[in-house]
């Protein structure tokens, strides 16, 4: 079911980048534009980095930006952020959760980005990719939370089946929780 409501939540993957609805929980608006103008177009289907030095470059580089994602940010129900976080979902992960799957493919990756008190000014992420098309209780799924600073990607969580992270995710399906539930 949680996958379900979520999957509303996630723009269309065919292409179209239209949002298909959200949660009435919404945050403050968001820059969307992904950085600088002459930044490359990045490619949503590439896959998501499963080492951690590629992920942290990833998410300095907003590798994601082209993943669904919701219309604006939201207001958390976990830990995460303080005024506000953004869930991009890679493709293969959105397309499971729009089939409502309870398990998702290897590959299957999430980005949150984190937002300050004034919701618009992002100070890190948390993430998770899946390794292998089992979870082993969350063992196979990387997790990652890290924060800007200074222009600089600092980790201050990263491995795999992370303690810190498996046994709240684990009330998700397959690790996935959702956000604006
Ligand atoms: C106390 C519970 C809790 C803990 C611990 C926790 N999370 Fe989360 N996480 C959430 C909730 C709730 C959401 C849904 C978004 C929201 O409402 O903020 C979420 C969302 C996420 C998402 C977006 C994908 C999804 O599941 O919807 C990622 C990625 C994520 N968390 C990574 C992490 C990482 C990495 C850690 C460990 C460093 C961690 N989380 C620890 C509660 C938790």
């Amino acid at each position: 079911m949680r996958a379900r409501r979520l999957s509303l939540l996630l723009v269309g993957l065919s292409g179209c980048l239209q949002p298909i609805g959200f949660g009435t929980k919404q945050g403050a608006p968001v820059d969307d534009t992904g950085g600088s103008s002459d930044e490359p177009a990045k490619d949503p289907n590439a896959p998501v980095p499963t080492k951690i030095a590629d992920f942290v470059e990833f998410l300095g580089s907003r590798g994601y930006a082209a993943y669904p994602t919701t219309p604006t940010a939201l207001v958390p129900t976990g830990p995460h952020g303080v005024a506000a976080v953004r869930g991009y979902y890679h493709p293969t992960l959105a397309a499971s959760l729009e089939a409502g799957n309870l398990e998702h493919p290897a590959g299957a990756g999430a980005v949150l980005e984190l937002f300050k008190a004034d919701g618009v000014t992002r100070f890190g992420w948390a993430a998770s990719v899946k390794l292998g098309d089992f979870s082993d209780l969350g063992l196979n799924w990387l997790w990652l939370e890290a924060i800007e600073s200074n222009g600089e990607v600092k980790v201050l969580e990263a491995g795999e089946g992370l303690g810190l992270c498996v046994p709240c995710h684990a009330a998700g399906d397959d690790f996935i929780l959702g956000i604006g539930r």
